[in-house]
């Protein structure tokens, strides 16, 4: 589906995301002790990096919304700041190795990346006006420049 062009770096995250879910689903299919505990440390570290910037726009985001857009949107907001929460709690026993939190984080990061392409980015988009798209797009470029 076509989406606003705001959305296409979120979107690009989003793809990279679900990649990453992916991978890590596979490998933990195939079972090799030593990729999956080097695949854990990566995950911890992303969620320090990458992913834990990734839901920090997401909240600036969320925060920029007009009020009015905000209320609309409030219930699918709230668990989306839940799971950021969730996932990134996570990472000290993924720094520790521990592959069922590897299990648990890759499903996440799936299940998640998909409710937001699914749901959130389709809400926006019928929700918010031309300005305050104009105005996600630049706070995203700004805010995630990757
Ligand atoms: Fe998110
Ligand atoms: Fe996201």
């Amino acid at each position: 589906m076509q989406r606003h062009p705001a959305f296409h770096p979120l979107i690009s995250e989003h793809h990279r995301a679900l990649v990453t879910a992916h991978r890590i689903l596979k490998a933990l299919a195939k079972g090799d002790p030593g990729e999956l505990s080097a695949l854990a440390t990566q995950a911890a570290a992303d969620l320090r990096g990458r992913w834990g910037r990734h839901f920090s726009c997401e909240e600036r985001l969320f925060a920029a919304l007009p009020d009015t857009v905000q209320a609309r949107a409030a219930a699918l907001i709230a668990r989306i700041l839940d799971e950021h929460v969730a996932m990134r709690s996570l990472a000290a026993r993924l720094e520790a190795g521990d592959v069922p939190t590897l299990a648990v984080f890759a499903a996440r990061l799936r299940d998640h990346t998909r409710l937001e392409e699914r749901e959130l980015i389709p809400l926006l988009e019928q929700l918010s006006d031309a300005d305050t798209l104009a105005r996600l797009g630049t706070l995203w470029r700004e805010c995630d420049p990757t």
